[in-house]
């Protein structure tokens, strides 16, 4: 876990530092705009996403210049989707990773688009020529990252959040939202990462899917029960918000404690199906066991 620890610190600055290249400077115009976007994405949140892409990265043995351009565009993708959840209209929240929100420090007009140009950088910085990526390869994580954003990800999980809220969903309703919502983007993840150096072959990709399933609902399994467990300062956002706003969450359904549990086993699938990988999976079965074990 030291271990761990050190490499994860090492890959946030690396990240703070990628990120901070990828964005446009403050100084250019439109500035406000542009200070948003920089406000949002840096100095901040745990880089779960760019942990993930590099350790199946290091699985595959893929170049890392061309895993940390892949790192960086599916963390933006992920800061739009924040600044979006916390705006009026959906989530109505005024804290993240310890800041205002954006909308809250800018104004909502600039937090929407602060959101949408993230977005567009994600695949811009993605579709740019660079080392290490062929046109095929960067075709094929385009269309990946796209697909896992959209209506059959990431936004069609945002959906059916926003229309649950106030009822109940059975299991199979509430994973089907989890998987989407957060685990969409886990796996997008996981799969640029390990296709950075070119597409991986049919069964290490199928590998990385499984284990990208169980880590991604375990993600969000954890993301709720830490809403209703842990601390505003802790969490950096505002506790007990689920509760509060009648969101349909796993805790609707079970105990703490069967919710850990469940986390638990779907990271226990995770790490069998990465087992495989042996050393070279070192990284992608620390994530897996950090997710449960996380206090934030
Ligand atoms: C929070 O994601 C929103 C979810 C999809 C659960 P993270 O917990 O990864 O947020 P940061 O990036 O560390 O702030
Ligand atoms: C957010 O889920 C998922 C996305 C942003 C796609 P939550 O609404 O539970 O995330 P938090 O708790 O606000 O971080
Ligand atoms: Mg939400
Ligand atoms: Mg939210
Ligand atoms: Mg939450």
């Amino acid at each position: 876990m030291t271990d761990f620890a050190a490499w994860s610190r090492a890959l946030q600055a690396r990240m703070e530092t990628a990120l901070a290249a990828a964005l446009p400077d403050a100084a250019i115009a439109p500035t406000r705009l542009h200070e948003a976007m920089r406000y949002a994405v840096l100095g901040g949140g745990k880089r779960v996403r760019p942990m993930l892409a590099f350790a199946a990265g290091e699985a595959v043995g893929a170049p890392l210049p061309a895993v940390e351009r892949a790192a960086c565009a599916v963390e933006l993708i992920h800061a739009y989707s924040l600044i979006h959840d916390d705006l009026p209209c959906m989530d109505d929240d005024a804290l993240r990773r310890g800041k205002p929100t954006c909308h809250v420090r800018f104004d909502e007009a600039t937090a929407l688009l602060a959101g949408d140009a993230l977005h567009s950088l994600a695949f811009e910085l993605l579709a740019a020529p660079h080392a290490g990526t062929d046109a095929d390869a960067r075709l094929d994580m385009l269309a990946l990252l796209a697909r896992a954003a959209g209506s059959r990800g990431m936004c069609g999980g945002q959906a059916v959040d926003l229309a649950a809220t106030g009822s109940t969903l059975d299991l199979a309703e509430l994973e089907f939202m989890h998987i989407h919502k957060t685990g969409a983007l886990i796996e997008a993840a996981v799969l640029l990462g390990a296709s950075a150096g070119g597409l991986p072959d049919a069964d290490t990709r199928a590998r990385l899917r499984r284990y990208a399933h169980g880590v991604g609902l375990a993600f969000q399994v954890m993301d709720d029960v830490l809403d209703a467990e842990t601390d505003t300062a802790t969490l950096g956002k505002t506790a007990g918000k689920d509760a509060a706003q009648g969101k349909a969450t796993y805790l609707t359904l079970m105990s703490v404690r069967e919710a850990r549990a469940y986390a638990t086993e779907l990271v226990e699938r995770s790490l069998a199906a990465v087992a495989p990988f042996g050393a070279a999976g070192t990284r992608l079965a620390d994530i897996a066991r950090f997710i449960v074990e996380r206090r934030y």
